[in-house]
């Protein structure tokens, strides 16, 4: 690179250090602290790999079983942000509620402002509460009472009792959990990095997983797992799968769910998903959407050689849980808000502040001319 040289989007800068996460994007290969998240989505639960982030190493059963306690006494949301949630407007995204009530949580939790008291508390805490409003803003848009927080249970159970109110069953269970655990880090994506620019001032928590929410709504990041689901929706049947997806690149549209920054290959995360989607698919005796979506990436491969991505099965495995298009995102960030956390806690203990250049290609010495002389 030289010095004059702009990278557009960032594409290949190294901005920082990381020991959090490492992608391999020419193998498919993705690492949470050196653990192949293979092995993590078969044999660990989300409990396990939020304490992995955020402590650099895989918990005891006892320091799981402790962390999975006190998760369960964090599922309170206080009354003030429960009334925000519940009286904002119906109809509008729920981003932008899970984005206010984080906001309004940091205004209630004064103490835990500034880097100096941050801890793996305040992740914790943050990782707790967010099914809370989740469950809560879906239960108010419903008309239903809200749902007592659970005590026990891991975060996946927690997420489906916060938003349907009835006990899920084993597989339901587990689904909920390797999909949490394969959305929790992804290195340097656009809302990890904006929650890395926001601590790198050394503002607090609640306001770097503020912007790095506001950052994961929009349709190119966390956004297209729903925007993949509307595709869905709109082909409808199998046999109008190639109609419609070819017609759609055909005036240059993007599909959701497939592509990525980094991985030229097909996103591991998108070969566990999908293998979830069949299984929960099956068991559900609904393998609708599985289908749709393989015939789908024939498609959109044979066109443009483009992989699926992990936001292209998300959608299919919570729509079979009964979970409604509108909290896809959401729950990415119920998920992703360990990894986002993680990341704060890593750039206060090596704080720079992230203030990256722009190359000026405006005018120069233009003539000032006075408000009276302006046409
Ligand atoms: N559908 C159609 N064409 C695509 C897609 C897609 N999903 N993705 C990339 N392309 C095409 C582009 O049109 C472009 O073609 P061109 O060179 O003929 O103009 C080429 O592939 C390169 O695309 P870029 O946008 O330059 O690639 P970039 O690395 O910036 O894009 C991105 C990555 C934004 C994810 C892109 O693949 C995309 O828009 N995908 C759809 C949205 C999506 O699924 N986002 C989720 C990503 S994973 C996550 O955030 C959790």
């Amino acid at each position: 690179m030289t010095d004059n040289e702009v990278q557009r989007g960032l594409e290949d800068v190294i901005a920082l250090e990381s020991q959090i996460c490492f992608i391999d994007g020419k193998k498919g290969r993705l690492l949470y602290r050196g653990y192949d998240i293979r092995d993590l989505a078969q044999y660990s639960t989300f409990e396990e790999v939020a304490y992995l982030l955020w402590n650099g190493r895989l918990p005891t059963a006892d320091q799981r079983e402790a962390l999975r306690a006190r998760l369960g006494e964090l599922r309170t949301l206080p009354e003030p942000v429960m009334r925000i949630v519940s009286e904002m407007p119906q109809g509008g995204n729920a981003m932008d509620v899970l984005r206010t009530a984080v906001s309004a949580l940091g205004a209630f939790t004064p103490a835990e402002t500034g880097a100096a008291s941050t801890s793996v508390a305040s992740a914790e805490r943050l990782t707790a509460i967010l099914p809370a409003i989740i469950g809560q803003l879906h239960r108010a848009r419903q008309g239903l009472p809200p749902v007592a927080p659970m005590t026990g249970g891991s975060h996946a159970a927690w997420i489906l009792h916060a938003i349907r109110g009835t006990p899920a069953t084993d597989l339901e269970i587990r689904s909920m959990d390797a999909a949490l655990i394969l959305h929790a880090d992804h290195d340097l994506n656009a809302s990890t990095f904006a929650a890395r620019v926001t601590a790198s001032t050394l503002s607090d928590i609640y306001s770097a997983i503020t912007s790095a929410i506001g950052a994961l709504k929009g349709p190119l990041h966390g956004g297209a797992n729903e925007r993949a689901m509307e595709l869905l929706e709109e082909i409808g049947t199998l046999d109008r799968v190639e109609e419609v997806v070819r017609s759609k690149l055909a005036h240059h549209e993007r599909i959701m769910g497939f592509g990525h920054r980094v991985y030229k290959v097909e996103d591991p995360r998108a070969t566990i998903m999908r293998e979830w989607s069949r299984r929960i698919g099956e068991a559900k005796g609904n393998l609708h959407y599985y289908e749709l979506l393989r015939k789908e990436e024939q498609v959109v491969f044979a066109e443009k050689k483009l992989y699926p991505n992990v936001d292209l099965y998300s959608g299919s495995i919570y729509a079979l849980l009964d979970i409604p298009k509108y909290l896809f995102t959401p729950i990415f960030a119920a998920s992703r808000v360990s990894g986002w956390t993680a990341h704060v806690l890593e750039e206060y203990q090596d704080l720079r502040l992230i203030r990256p250049t722009s190359r000026y290609v405006g005018p120069t010495d233009v003539p000032y001319v006075s408000i009276e002389k302006r046409s």
